[in-house]
């Protein structure tokens, strides 16, 4: 292989050979390509595009990178994966819940650098909780309840670290290729049979527009059925936060509340249901409908609640210990309305700046992410208030100075109007 002629076929639109592209990311993750010939590759990739055969070639040769997991002996397994949203604490119900209705339910996680945290730093602000087991424990905890929320190891992908290292630095995240490779060469090396994408669509989200997170989610599905997966997608709104809670351990709380039946976030309940229903369907190869009547009855039930507690529990959590952390004295303001009228919008993206000058996210891998910081929102789009009415609680227990600045952020973020708003549409599309 000679890079170069490859990178000159490549930029002048022409289409490389599946074998191509394999060859040249086995040499890039030996360590035998550059990355300067690599971004040019990225970058030929962003103005050119691929055809399917040449995704589903870098994504199968991303995947064999490294470690792929076997599932044999276990139930079906499926997983859930988001392309990240504010107040996006699914995956605490989701994975649990499909995990009572008898799946195995394998899902590698994240930790968040950017406006919060991701699911990986969600769950480690219950005392106690390991995120970062190795891959032999985080089977055994799946073997045990169902599921784990386990930290992605270095094991997994390793070609698609270094190359959205370089992406990252060289511009050229904001590719569907590439996206698409990234994706799922980790969720098939993570080695589930079924796979449900919840693209998220709007300010708040990776992609701003339907079209684009249309096209990434018919990329996802066809590329995951080419690598031989049963696979659906939903593009889903993220112009607003998800639920109440923006942060990291207000956002557990919410989703434990959920798991409990006590919460009344219904955009959460709900989006919870369909996508956990969407695995039960691909994985058991039963009516959708049938899977969401038991999705119910295991949310309903608390099958699903004693799934998560399990698995807190093998993750070495301790949900006790947890509850007294919520009640630790945290520095707070609230946010109130200026006028009164209908909740026209809350701007997730305002939110989330808001939620990380609090401390809620990182700017950086090293910096340090303050559990208690975050914000409760108090309204939904559509509820009606009146001048004085709290809509939210910013909190902080490292940043007070940044107290006022956040709650004025909130403010903004939520526009009141005098007409009641037409319903909020959750779930765009789905592609099956
Ligand atoms: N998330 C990923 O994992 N990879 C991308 O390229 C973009 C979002």
């Amino acid at each position: 292989m000679i890079v170069k002629l490859l990178l000159d076929r490549k930029r002048e639109g022409k289409e490389l050979a599946p074998e191509e592209v394999r060859e040249l990311v086995a040499a890039y993750t030996r360590g035998d390509v550059p990355d300067y010939q690599m971004a040019a590759f990225a970058m030929a990739v962003c103005c050119r595009g691929m055809t399917d055969a040449e995704t589903l070639a870098l994504t199968e040769s991303m995947r064999d990178s490294g470690t792929c997991l076997d599932w044999a002996g276990f139930p079906p397994s499926a997983d859930k994966h988001s392309t990240g949203g504010v107040g996006d604490k699914l995956s605490l119900i989701i994975q649990p819940l499909a995990a009572a209705c008898g799946l195995a339910v394998p899902s590698l996680t994240g930790r968040g650098l950017g406006l919060t945290g991701g699911t990986a730093d969600k769950m480690e602000s219950i005392p106690g909780y390991v995120a970062g087991l190795s891959l032999a424990d985080y089977q055994k905890v799946v073997a045990d309840c169902g599921c784990s929320l386990t930290v992605q190891t270095g094991e997994i992908a390793p070609a698609d670290k270094k190359l959205y290292a370089l992406r990252d630095v060289t511009g050229t995240v904001p590719s569907i290729p590439l996206i698409v490779a990234s994706i799922l060469s980790k969720k098939l090396a993570e080695g589930a049979e079924s796979l449900v994408f919840d693209v998220k669509c709007g300010a708040g989200a990776f992609m701003k527009t339907r079209e684009e997170a249309v096209a990434l989610a018919h990329a996802l599905v066809t590329n995951a059925k080419g690598a031989g997966r049963k696979a659906c997608a939903l593009v889903t709104a993220m112009d607003e936060p998800l639920g109440f809670a923006v942060g990291n351990a207000n956002e557990v709380r919410e989703a434990i509340d959920v798991l409990q039946g006590r919460c009344a976030a219904r955009d959460v309940i709900d989006l919870s249901v369909e996508l956990a229903a969407w695995m039960v369907s691909l994985a058991k190869g039963i009516p959708l409908d049938d899977a969401v009547a038991w999705c119910w009855e295991n949310l309903e039930n608390g099958e699903a609640y004693r799934r998560f507690a399990r698995m807190v529990a093998l993750h070495g959590g301790d949900l006790e210990a947890f509850q007294k952390t919520l009640e630790t004295s945290v520095s707070s303001l609230e946010v109130v309305a200026a006028d009164a009228g209908y909740v026209q919008s809350i701007d997730a993206n305002g939110i989330a700046q808001a939620a990380f000058e609090l401390g809620a996210g990182r700017g950086k891998s090293s910096d340090a992410i303050d559990n208690l910081a975050g914000v409760d929102l108090c309204v939904k789009r559509g509820d009606r208030v009146e001048t004085g009415a709290v809509l939210a609680r910013v909190s902080t227990t490292t940043r007070p100075e940044q107290l006022e600045p956040a709650a004025a952020r909130v403010r903004a973020a939520v526009v009141i109007g005098a007409a009641q708003p037409s319903p909020r549409e959750l779930i765009l599309e789905e592609i099956a």
